[in-house]
């Protein structure tokens, strides 16, 4: 059996793929990635640095291997991330007006989703765009533009691709005040008569939270508004944060911490306690998916193994992170034994 078989009836299982699993050099990976999953991410090359770096340049090559890779395999395909403010091509961060900017969306969008119409199933328009308090980021986009980059975006998605499945993608999506940020943005653009399908929550959690309730609290309120629920990078951290440690005075410092042991306990193998604790963690995330079922498209790994995590690099380089379902054999851990066992 398998995550994607015992799940079929319920939800999408997915994970974000790299660049070497693109390319194939990672055999081992792929073969995991096509025997358990069905849908995949790419989890950095269609990035706009990535595959707009200059203003006249598109680069497809990766882009194209990618699609090709799902469509072989019959998979679910999302296409991450149209408008971000982070990883967003230098040249971009150059243009001051709007009306250039505009103009720069609309060619970016219109190039690629079309180039990929009715292949890539689904788009995650807009990556990040509120703060912790729900009110609207202040990225270059929203200096530039207001929060208009946001409605131009989704339209110029919708009618690049009509079929396409449209998402909002954002972390931290069960915090209470961030949720009601949610709520006025996807409110906002349907009382514009604007297309949105989905709300991405990213799901980069830890074995201490966020609670289920508020994550439950957000899947509920984010149905009322007729819109569908995708987990879309979940992982489980099992390392210390650093914030955890003495708060926002040392966010501009984590490189303070790169080779303390206290921060990296488990640099040989997750201790059978903690793997207890994650198999407990994702049982109960999962059950929690189960409940809601009706209301969630998708669940998305961000990573098939626990080698591949962009965990063992954030938010401190150099750490032995443990947060997937595979670990760094390719060996399904507890945690995989315990969500199967929920069906
Ligand atoms: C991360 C990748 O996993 C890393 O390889 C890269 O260095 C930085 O970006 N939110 C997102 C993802 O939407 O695109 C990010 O992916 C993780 C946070």
């Amino acid at each position: 059996t398998s995550l994607k078989e015992s799940f079929k009836n319920d939800f999408l299982i997915g994970a974000a793929i790299s660049n070497s699993q693109i390319n194939q050099t990672d055999s081992l990976t792929n073969t995991v990635l096509i025997k358990e999953f069905n849908s995949i991410t790419p989890e950095n090359d269609m990035k706009w640095e990535q595959i707009h770096p200059q203003k006249d340049t598109f680069y497809f090559d990766v882009a194209d291997k990618y699609v090709a890779l799902g469509q072989k395999n019959n998979m679910n395909i999302v296409g991450h991330t149209l408008v971000w403010h982070s990883q967003l091509a230098p040249w971009m961060q150059d243009v001051k007006d709007s009306i250039t900017m505009a103009k720069n969306i609309e060619n970016h969008i219109n190039t690629i989703v079309k180039r990929y119409k009715g292949k890539i199933d689904t788009w995650d328009v807009v990556n990040e765009a509120l703060n912790e308090d729900g009110s609207l980021r202040t990225s270059h986009f929203y200096e530039v533009m207001g929060d208009n980059y946001i409605a131009l975006a989704f339209n110029l998605a919708a009618k690049a691709d009509p079929d396409a499945k449209l998402v909002y993608n954002d972390y931290n999506l069960w915090k209470p005040e961030k949720r009601a940020g949610v709520v006025r943005l996807v409110k906002k653009l349907q009382e514009q008569g604007i297309k949105i399908d989905g709300v991405g929550m990213q799901a980069h959690w830890s074995l201490e939270g966020p609670s289920i309730e508020d994550i439950e609290n957000s899947i509920i309120a984010y149905s009322n508004l007729g819109v569908k629920i995708s987990f879309t990078e979940l992982d489980v951290t099992v390392l210390p944060n650093p914030w955890d440690l003495n708060g926002a005075a040392v966010e501009q410092s984590y490189e303070q911490f790169e080779n303390d042991p206290k921060m990296n306990p488990y640099p040989e193998k997750l201790s059978d306690s903690a793997q207890t604790q994650l198999a407990k963690r994702y049982e109960d995330i999962f059950k929690l998916f189960l409940k809601h079922k009706d209301k969630i498209d998708r669940v998305t790994f961000w990573g098939v193994n626990d080698g591949q995590s962009w965990l063992n690099n954030w938010p401190i380089k150099g750490r032995t992170n443990h947060p997937l379902l595979f670990d760094r054999n390719y060996e399904p851990k507890k945690a995989y034994l315990s969500v199967l066992a929920l069906k």
